[in-house]
């Protein structure tokens, strides 16, 4: 065995190119092992052997078929063979041609048969590609075995002669189909020589319940631009075929290429409806969360209308007052479903929020003689739609705390030092673990004795109940360092780890 060590050292003998062409050989090489009913090996020469010392080998790549056992249960990639047990694989290389036998790996192989590929880039032999299956039992292969085999041998051919794999390879995806998902044969003409049951089926799908062979696709009443494309480019080309909203079916069509030209194609099929159904729910599904927020914030609005209405029809002013604190809380709610509905994910950039909040916050003041200037410094990032909301209202709360009671009419003395202006600070700083999110006045500061625990009022009753119970978080408040306006400093912390797993 020589491990990985010798696996990098010989393919840093290959230069950029060739080891491209080989990445691409081992990328698109699945539907060849399927078509052989055999597991594909590629073995890359050794450099550096001395002269006249056996050629020494080593296993770069390893395909299982999908429409067959696999000869090897082992993984051996990154195996180094010499010319000795693997004399076909050595005799391809030197002669440049394909090389058919058996040979005998002892130890728990055993016999198997063997198809050796040379890999040509650019007129130079580069590594071999192998063929490698149990000897069948003299079974009588069906049409089905013939087909592809033969097809595989074209394809072999041109593994050999360096127009496989194709140099303008359209990245195969997760979706790309496997021979088994339905296979199609294509003569010179486009027309349809062979057609594997699935295949059928998939047709059948598509509406097609005719006889194909014989057939153009366009006969059929298919796309055939995937197929004159492919070979007209000679390069695989993949399109999707889409009838209704029900079915929708992928083709890739291979062009066999015989000296440059397409002599004929092979055709996958896959029936993806129920993934393309799926992926549509999911984008209907997001779509419906958005509208569903855009209609809370709707109906959020018309409350707070509603509640506005009536509070103008109060005459007492404490009565006035707690309807319009209301007003202005559901506005804040109404805030982040707006918000929500325009974000695609259930994640909201905070700071969004932040400013239209501020400027609720600003034009409730309304009284230009004391002006009071607010500041949002630092990004809290995009927060789950969960913490958004409750931390909204708790930010309204606190700057709303801030207006009223840090720079109170009544108290004019601190504020005579007229250079300093009366401003209220949000800082917000995530750091991926937690959210910090701190309100800082420079007004007259909190109450003496006061306690965060036994504060009556509403404003703060809720705040801490949000941040407690639905952020899981905690909050602090404090007078700043001393001075004539040492101002009030609001902390509040949540766990972002945590409210993604509360989200889940
Ligand atoms: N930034 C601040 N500066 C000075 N005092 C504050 C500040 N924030 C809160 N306080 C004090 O804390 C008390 C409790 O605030 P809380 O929000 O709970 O009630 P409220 O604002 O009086 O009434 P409500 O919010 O229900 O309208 C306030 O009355 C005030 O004395
Ligand atoms: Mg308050």
């Amino acid at each position: 065995m020589g491990g990985l060590a010798e696996l990098t050292r010989s393919l840093a003998g290959l230069q950029g190119p060739v080891l491209a062409h080989l990445h691409r050989l081992v990328a698109s090489w699945g539907p060849l092992a399927d078509l052989c009913f055999a597991d594909l090996l590629l073995f890359v020469p050794l450099h550096g052997d001395d002269e006249g010392e056996s050629q020494r080998f080593v296993i770069v790549g390893h395909v299982r078929p999908t429409t067959n056992q696999t000869a090897y249960r082992h993984d051996v990639v990154g195996t180094v063979v010499d010319e000795g047990e693997r004399p076909l694989v050595a005799q391809a290389l030197r002669s440049g041609t394909i090389v058919e036998g058996d040979v005998d790996l002892s130890d728990d192989l055993g016999r198997l048969q063997v198809l050796a590929i040379p890999v040509r880039w650019e007129g130079q032999v580069v590594a071999v590609c192998s063929r490698e299956s149990k000897p069948d039992l003299g079974r009588q292969p069906g049409e089905l075995e013939r087909t592809y085999l033969s097809v595989f041998h074209r394809f072999a051919a041109m593994i050999a002669d360096g127009a496989f794999p194709f140099a303008a390879e359209d990245a195969e995806t997760e979706e790309a189909p496997r021979v088994g998902d339905g296979a199609l044969v294509l003569d010179a003409e486009g027309r349809v020589v062979y057609a594997s049951p699935n295949a059928v089926s998939a047709l059948h799908r598509l509406g097609v319940h005719v006889n194909a062979e014989g057939e153009r696709l366009a006969d059929l009443g298919l796309e055939e631009v995937a197929v004159h494309t492919a070979f007209a480019i000679g390069a695989p080309v993949t399109e999707e075929i889409e009838r209704g909203h029900e079915v929708t079916v992928v083709l890739r069509c291979l062009p066999l290429l015989e000296d440059g030209a397409a002599t004929g194609a092979l055709l996958l099929l896959r029936d993806i409806s129920d993934l393309r159904r799926r992926d549509r729910l999911l984008v209907s599904m997001d779509a419906t969360i958005r509208e569903i927020h855009h209609r809370v914030k709707n109906n959020l609005q018309t409350i707070s209308s509603l509640l506005r209405l009536q509070g103008r029809r109060l005459t007492s002013r404490e009565a006035k007052q707690a309807i319009e604190e209301s007003v202005r809380r559901i506005r804040s709610i109404a805030l982040v479903h707006e918000t929500l509905s325009q974000e695609p994910t259930g994640d909201v950039p905070f700071n969004d929020i932040v400013r239209p909040l501020v400027r609720t916050v600003e034009e409730s003041l309304g009284s230009p003689d004391r002006p009071v200037r607010f500041r949002v410094e630092g990004d809290a990032g995009r927060l789950p739609a969960r913490v958004v909301t409750p931390l909204a209202v708790v930010l309204t709360e606190l700057l709303q705390n801030a207006a009223d009671h840090a720079f109170p009419l009544e108290v004019p003395a601190p504020l005579a030092d007229a250079s300093e202006e009366a401003s209220v600070t949000v800082h917000l700083d995530n750091d991926g673990e937690r959210l910090r999110m701190e309100v800082a006045d420079n007004g007259v500061g909190l109450p003496p004795g006061f306690d965060l625990a036994g504060a009556k009022g509403l404003g703060l009753s809720i705040v801490r109940s949000l941040v407690t119970s639905q952020i899981e978080g905690s909050i602090s408040m404090r007078s700043g360092d001393g001075g004539s306006r040492p101002g009030a400093v609001i902390e509040v912390h949540v766990p972002l780890a945590l409210a993604q797993h509360v989200v889940r």
